[in-house]
């Protein structure tokens, strides 16, 4: 059997043969499919991108049906389980697992560009008080283009290695500082002893004491969130970080884009939106009210928390997190909107609204509960997903970059306005 697609065009009896590779067929094939000469050629029409690949990837396999995650190659349980956040990041950024020395090398690189240039904080001073930390924190991606002018040179190969550690490091940073803006209390700067997700929690949660001391079950549980939320293919941000990257901007620019895009209570913004919904609902006996309202479309409101474009079964990553949920409510007592969600989940799971449109919780439906508890206010949880993000966006950019069939990023549009027509004078309108 060939491998290619016989097509015929009952406009004008014509046949045509296209290749098919890797199960799809290529979009600029149908341009010869014409009624005429004048004819554009055939296009496709894929809103949203459906059913649209736009790239050749290496990095991230996720099989949909079977609740599969693999970040080259490799299980995301697996990585969960044995990895560290700045390891799982290597992976992806460079596609393999480091050797003992490398993994020393890249650890004491990211911690040695932790820091951020003094005029960063003061620009950052600007921000109204109570300016949603993500606001803050894409601005000030963005503003670091201004910062590291040198960025702009996107096919240096030595240039693109320094920015990936800088934003890798520098994201965290970022965060804690756009945190403590929001409660106002002075910035706490890197401590370049403790490990990246330690770090974090000083950066964020360090009063007055000399040496901050990071709970050991508490960054263990943040870096394996961390670690989930890595990477996951052409999703709304990382298509955002390559679309805006194939104009060849800066890296920075191009994040500053892509975390825009995970603001959306659609996107990274859907932990946020889960625990508003959560207390919302209130207690567990208003739960099947809640259902009810979401089935019957009222008010557009949706299950936050569930759903996804591409996991028709349980997300893999909801899995490890409620693992995680178990550990971390050990430590700082159970979230109370716990048992509202698992109540929620129970139902849900049941009904068939749910089951038959392959409805199921997706990664942000307990991490939001796991955040809260641990002391994150709401307006932090899409922060939260973009700093691990970083490497998974980075990798994509680079990826998109050094691919030769790659362009600047442009989709064609199936006009719909009115045809050519004269200016009308103000009078006659
Ligand atoms: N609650 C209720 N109904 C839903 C939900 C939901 N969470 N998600 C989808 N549906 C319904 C839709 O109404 C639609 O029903 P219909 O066929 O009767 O019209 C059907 O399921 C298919 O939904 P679509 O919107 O076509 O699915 P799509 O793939 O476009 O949306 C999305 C995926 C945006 C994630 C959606 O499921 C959703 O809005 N979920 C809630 C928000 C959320 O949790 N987002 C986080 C995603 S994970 C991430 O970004 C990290």
């Amino acid at each position: 059997m060939a491998d290619t697609l016989t097509i015929t065009d009952n406009r004008t009896g014509k046949t045509y043969e296209l290749p098919v590779q890797d199960g799809t067929i290529r979009a600029m094939d149908l341009r010869q499919i014409k009624t005429g000469p004048d004819d554009f050629g055939l296009m496709t029409y894929d809103p949203a991108f459906m059913n649209t690949a736009n790239c050749r990837s290496a990095i991230t396999y996720i099989d949909g049906d079977k609740g599969i995650l693999l970040y080259r190659g490799y299980p995301i349980e697996q990585l969960a389980e044995n990895s560290d956040y700045l390891e799982t990041a290597y992976l992806l950024l460079f596609g393999e697992l480091p050797t003992a020395t490398q993994l020393t090398g890249w650890r004491r690189d990211i911690t040695m560009h932790t820091m951020l240039h003094e005029n960063v904080k003061t620009f950052m001073q600007g921000y109204q008080y109570d300016a949603h930390p993500m606001g803050i924190f894409l601005s000030t991606v963005g503003a670091l283009s201004t910062f590291n002018r040198d960025a702009k040179n996107i096919f240096d190969a030595k240039s693109r290695l320094l920015q990936t550690k800088r934003l890798i490091a520098k994201v965290p940073t970022i965060a804690a500082y756009a945190y403590r803006h929001s409660i106002g209390r002075p910035y706490n700067y890197p401590d370049n002893d403790l490990s990246f997700s330690g770090n974090f929690l000083n950066m964020l949660f360090k009063m007055t004491e000399l040496k901050y001391q990071p709970n050991p079950v508490l960054a263990r549980a943040l870096d394996v969130l961390f670690i989930l939320h890595a990477d996951h293919e052409q999703n709304c941000s990382t298509s955002s970080m390559r679309n805006i990257g194939s104009s060849h901007v800066d890296p920075y620019s191009a994040l500053a884009g892509a975390a825009a895009a995970l603001y959306g209570p659609l996107h990274g913004g859907a932990n946020e939106a889960v625990l508003r919904m959560l207390t919302e609902i209130g207690s567990v006996d208003r739960v099947p009210e809640f259902i009810k309202k979401v089935k019957s479309g009222e008010a557009q409101s949706r299950l936050m928390g569930f759903g996804h474009r591409v996991y028709k079964s349980y997300d893999p990553r909801a899995k490890v997190i409620k693992k995680i949920a178990d550990l971390v409510f050990a430590v700082t007592g159970k979230n109370p909107l716990l048992e509202i969600a698992l109540e929620l989940e129970r139902i849900a799971l049941q009904d068939d609204y749910f089951v038959s449109r392959k409805l199921y919780p997706n990664v942000d439906f307990y991490s939001g509960l796991i955040y809260q508890a641990m002391g994150f206010p709401v307006e932090m949880f899409p922060v939260l997903f973009a700093i691990p993000r970083t490497a998974g966006w980075v990798a994509q950019w680079e990826e998109m970059l050094l691919d030769s069939e790659q362009k600047i990023a442009r989709p064609r549009q199936i006009y719909t306005g009115a045809a050519t027509r004269n200016y009308v004078p103000m009078e006659r309108r």
